[in-house]
């Protein structure tokens, strides 16, 4: 199950209020210094005209329209409209034509059929715009005119997309049928990348064998044929008429023209190695305009530039750097991704944290997906596919947390397909030293580096210290700067004096300044550390971060913050707040936390793992915005997170009762001062005289070692190494096992970590463990007369391997299933719930049921099934606030609960599908999963697919009359924002590219599967 759930950080768009103008940040003007946007602008004009010229020759209609008008113009006088003549004439012409070459080919039987599958998949859409590609297509048309296509009917007919590739088609079959028709008989298309000409390749191949069989298919074709195009063309018209215009203009196309030729030079320049680095770091000029457009990022940094330069990076060696807090890693990683992308064309696997993480940078790289084509997928929680879909053309960025990230690995390993990924990206490479997920994390990268060789591998973090030991395990090369843009000043508090971090005093600290807040009794009494002088400093015009040891801690600390601050705090942006609060109730139907309550109107809010992902978004939002300037947080909110913070404070030098570590100590303050949102920063950790010289050690001592955890996690590290080795034929005997074991981050460090055994003796003790399991099986050879040990996984072993069920619980999980096969209730739910209720959150259950207390029984079972009626309940109501009243647990931890639930259930699924005696459950369990995963009322299923939709958003838009994907991917943001209440600008967008995305994705999806029905077995036997 993903800890993301329990620890979520979360990136949040850049405040406006406090946003410095770009070109005043310290960044020193650099080699990078992008091309001025006029020059910019003036190239891409003329490559547009150039483009222009050559594409537009001879296809009248198309010229008549304005670049920036809607190509089908006045729509409502269609019948005698000029474009429908056009139809009409060229319709004519392709009769003739046909007439007289009635018997050259003959594709209807086939495309008869591929028109019913297309049908039954709802893809219409394919075959009509097929229909008016080439000749081929239209000779084979047979059922298109018997079936009324109603706009709606299909899933893509109503779509702007449609409308597109429809007029595109359209434009090319009249340049066809002008001059090309022979050509196109041959098979050559202009669009060899389209899903039409791959139909119609593989309709002529068929065709040679199908001859003779399918002349009466044709003939009916033929009488109905001409009737269709333009009939089509008007239903199609009246479908879109209906539905919302979207602007298609002629520059947009011819834009996307040119981005594709910068493309194909980026492509080029890569491959030659040469030093010409491109419009932008080999990248189309597009990628620098989208970077000023979405993210106001104009010109990068002097050591972006540097790291991106660098000859081993040219050279796509592996690559670890290493910089302070808001140094701009993330960019970096992005050109470079962009770079395999676009130009090497390989597929880019991005490795973060949390899910909320993931989710965000989802939703801020959809718009770049779009504009630059390509695809941008959702590893994390219960999303994701495994093997990911092998696209076409456009080639994917899987997104994904630690764990998916895995898995991701193994099923492109398990289908051969690994070297499709060109790059993999890590961010926060140091927590490969934090305990499971690290070895997790460990475990993907060795498989990578021992597998293939051609995928090169980025890690990033500003807390590394022995970067040495990752340079070896990775065979990376290191590259590190102390840039930082926002410069940070670090504070200590000791009684009522401000000492300054200054590693040249002998102390490490000197004198800075005396608080100057008159104390009341009262108030020195409720606030003795002075939190209450030290925020009033900076809010309400700035923002700040309070991070206290315990969740009880921030929320007692946001009520005494309130408690002394004055009226004049309510007056500031009173009406946002108001709508806050109302906002909070709406989404949680009608509840409201009373801390939050209290603390809102003052521009305070906590921010903790027990609030619900609804309210910690809108809380987020609303801080980020300004609405609200001052966070009581844990370390929760500490890594990774782009939230505006003049000042962070540490309320003592601990994190519940473990004293800081200095990677925690340097990740908090980091907060502070984040690039273009903030122009300077400043850090105040707040501490006893007993704690100051462990506090005084805490600042000079360098930062934390990171140690592999493979071996010391036995049965979620080492063991499910070995299994999964094993499962994927990647090392199945002894020799090579260990081989691979000396390839890991554990064997660089193991004369550290285990020095008492030799790290073959972990792996024949590792591998004993597991057949003494009966996950493998051992069997001797004798091979050039020696005994090898080879080993064999067992079904158990694959299932477990598959479902990745932690290996400590997979017989207890088989014994489970093995006993609910004896009597499985399914009068409702319960039962198959109590069997996917995650066995690692029992023990965090403390059920308040007292008469199982007093019998005997096992705790595990009942705790199990405590949780189970958790669940079961929820899934009734659907409402986590009165589950949460009801079973006296907090609305974060229910979340938590039903997001490992959902994630479990979907690992048992996996487990049950490789047991043939599970076989019932795999039916079960799939629709389980998907209410798990949801929770909601069905019908916000659809709206919550889309990345950042959550439930409350997913109400609003439902009911604003945004039912479907569909009508999420088609809405106009701007209309977005007037209708939904507390949707900003950047939000609107991104759900609407998000949506976009996957809409793209699934159609892409259909249109693979028809390909591949459609396709030609290789093993076809010849029937000549
Ligand atoms: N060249 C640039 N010009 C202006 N702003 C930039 C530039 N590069 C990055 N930024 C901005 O700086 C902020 C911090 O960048 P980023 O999130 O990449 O930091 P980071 O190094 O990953 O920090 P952390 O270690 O805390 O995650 C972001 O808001 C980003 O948009
Ligand atoms: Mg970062």
């Amino acid at each position: 199950m993903e800890e993301g759930c329990s620890r979520i950080r979360r990136r949040v768009s850049v405040r406006k209020r406090n946003r410095p103008s770009l070109a005043s940040t310290s960044a020193i003007p650099s080699a990078a210094q992008l091309q001025s946007r006029d020059e910019q602008e003036e190239k891409e004009e003329e490559m547009v005209a150039r483009s222009r010229r050559r594409k537009t020759v001879g296809v009248q209609p198309v010229e008549h329209n304005d670049s920036e008008e809607d190509m089908f113009g006045d729509y409502d006088s269609f019948t005698e409209n000029s474009f429908l003549a056009q139809v009409d004439d060229l319709e004519q012409k392709y009769l003739q034509l046909s007439e007289q070459r009635k018997h050259a080919t003959d594709f209807a039987t086939e495309d008869f059929c591929s028109e019913s599958i297309k049908n039954k998949l709802g893809v219409t859409t394919v075959s009509n715009f097929t229909e008016y590609k080439s000749d081929e297509h239209t000779e084979n048309q047979t059922e298109h005119e018997d079936v009324p296509i109603e706009p709606g009917t299909d899933v893509l007919y109503d779509l702007p997309s449609s409308q597109v590739l429809y007029f595109e088609n359209l434009q090319n079959s009249s340049n066809d049928l002008g001059d090309q028709l022979t050509e196109k008989r041959d098979g050559s298309s202009s669009f060899p990348n389209t899903v039409n000409e791959e139909l119609s390749h593989n309709c002529i191949k068929q065709q040679e064998q199908n001859d003779g069989s399918s002349s009466k298919v044709r003939s009916n074709s033929d009488t109905s044929r001409r009737k269709s195009i333009k009939d089509h063309l008007k239903s199609t018209m009246t479908g879109n008429a209906k539905a919302q215009t979207p602007i298609f203009s002629r520059s947009k196309q011819l834009k996307e023209t040119v981005l594709s030729e910068e493309i194909n030079v980026a492509k080029k320049t890569i491959e030659s190695s040469s030093d010409d680095l491109g419009p932008f770091y080999s990248l189309p000029s597009k990628v620098r305009d989208l970077y000023v457009q979405f993210k106001g990022i104009e010109k990068l940094y002097e050591w972006q530039h540097t790291c991106l330069t660098l000859s081993s990076v040219q050279e796509r060696k592996n690559l670890i750097y290493s910089l302070p807090t808001s140094g701009g890693k993330t960019l970096v990683a992005e050109i470079l991704m962009l770079q395999e992308l676009l130009c090497r064309r390989k597929d880019v696997l991005m490795i973060l944290p949390y899910v909320a993480i993931v989710q965000e940078k989802i939703s801020s790289l959809s718009s770049f997906a779009i504009e630059l084509g390509f695809f941008v997928e959702e590893y994390a929680g219960s999303k994701g596919r495994f093997p990911p879909i092998k696209r076409r053309e456009k080639k994917s960025l899987y997104i994904a947390t630690i764990e998916k990230g895995h898995s991701l690995v193994n099923s492109l390993i398990e289908t051969g397909r690994i070297d499709s990924l060109g790059l993999v990206v890590v961010d926060e490479l140091h927590m490969i030293g934090e305990g499971s997920r690290g070895a997790i994390l460990e475990m993907t990268l060795a498989k990578i580096l021992y597998i293939s060789k051609t995928t090169q591998v980025i890690g990033m973090s500003a807390t590394l210290n022995n970067v040495e030991d990752l340079q070896q395990f990775l065979q990376a090369e290191y590259y590190t700067s102390q840039f930082r843009p926002v410069e940070l000043k670090e504070y200590l508090k000791i009684n009522d004096t401000i000492y300054e971090v200054d590693s040249k005093a002998d102390s490490g600290m000197t004198f800075s300044r005396l608080l100057n807040y008159k104390y009341s009794d009262t108030l020195k009494k409720m606030d003795p550390d002075h939190l209450v002088a030290l925020v009033t400093e900076v809010i309400p015009n700035y923002s700040c971060l309070v991070f206290c040891p315990s969740k009880k801690n921030c929320e007692n600390v946001a009520e005494m913050i309130c408690k002394f601050l004055s009226k004049e705090y309510l007056k500031q942006r009173e009406k946002e707040k108001c709508e806050l609060i109302k906002n909070l109730r709406n989404m949680s139907s009608g509840n409201m936390c009373p801390v939050l309550k209290r603390t809102i109107p003052f521009g305070v809010a906590y921010h903790h793992s027990g609030l619900t992902n609804d309210e910690r978004r809108l809380l987020e939002e609303a801080y980020s915005t300004g609405t609200l300037c001052l966070f009581t947080c844990t370390s929760t909110l500490a890594a990774g997170v782009n939230l505006p913070a003049r000042r962070v404070i540490l309320r003592a030098p601990y994190v519940a009762k473990e004293f800081l570590k200095r990677n925690q100590y340097k990740q908090m303050i980091g907060r502070a001062g984040r690039a273009g949102i903030d122009t300077i920063g400043e850090s105040i950790l707040i501490l006893q005289e007993k704690d100051k010289q462990q506090v005084l050690e805490l600042i000079s001592r360098p930062l934390e070692n990171c140690y592999s955890c493979l071996v010391q996690e036995f049965t979620k590290g080492i063991q499910t190494l070995f299994l999964s080795l094993i499962g994927l034929k990647i090392a199945t005997n002894l020799d090579d096992i260990y081989h691979f074991m000396n390839g890991t981050f554990f064997a660089v460090q193991q004369k550290t970590l285990l020095k008492e055994k030799s790290l073959w003796e972990i792996t024949v003790e590792s591998l004993g463990y597991l057949t003494e399991k009966g996950l493998l099986q051992k069997y001797t050879v004798l091979s050039e007369e020696e005994l090898q040990y080879n080993f064999h996984i067992t079904k158990l072993g694959r299932a477990s391997f598959k479902g990745t069920i932690d290996l400590a619980y997979c017989d207890i999980l088989y014994r489970d299933l093995k006993k609910g096969l004896e009597g499985l209730v399914l009068e409702s739910l319960l039962h198959l719930i109590y069997l996917t209720t995650p066995y690692d959150l029992v023990s965090q259950c403390d059920p308040d049921w007292m008469i199982y207390f007093r019998q005997k029984v096992d705790k595990d079972i009942v705790n199990r099934l405590y949780l189970s009626f958790v669940l079961y309940t929820l899934l009734k109501e659907t409402n986590i606030w009165s589950v949460s009243e009801k079973f006296n647990m907090s609305r974060g931890y229910i979340q938590n609960l039903l997001t490992g639930a959902a994630s479990f259930s979907s690992c048992v699924l996996h487990f049950c599908e490789e047991l043939e005696e599970f076989w019932v459950y795999r039916a079960l369990l799939v629709e389980l999963t998907k209410k798990l995963t949801y929770c909601v009322k069905v019908e916000l299923i659809p709206l919550m697919e889309v990345t950042g939709v959550l439930e409350g958003r997913a109400k609003q838009l439902y009911d604003a009359g945004y039912k479907s994907l569909m009508h999420l991917a088609n809405a106009n943001p701007e209309v977005l924002i007037r209708t939904i209440d507390h949707l900003s600008r950047c939000q609107a967008k991104q759900i609407v590219s998000s949506a976009k995305m996957l809409l793209h994705e699934k159609a892409e999806a259909l249109q693979e599967e028809v390909e591949e029905l459609l396709r030609l077995p290789s093993d076809l036997p010849d029937v000549q």
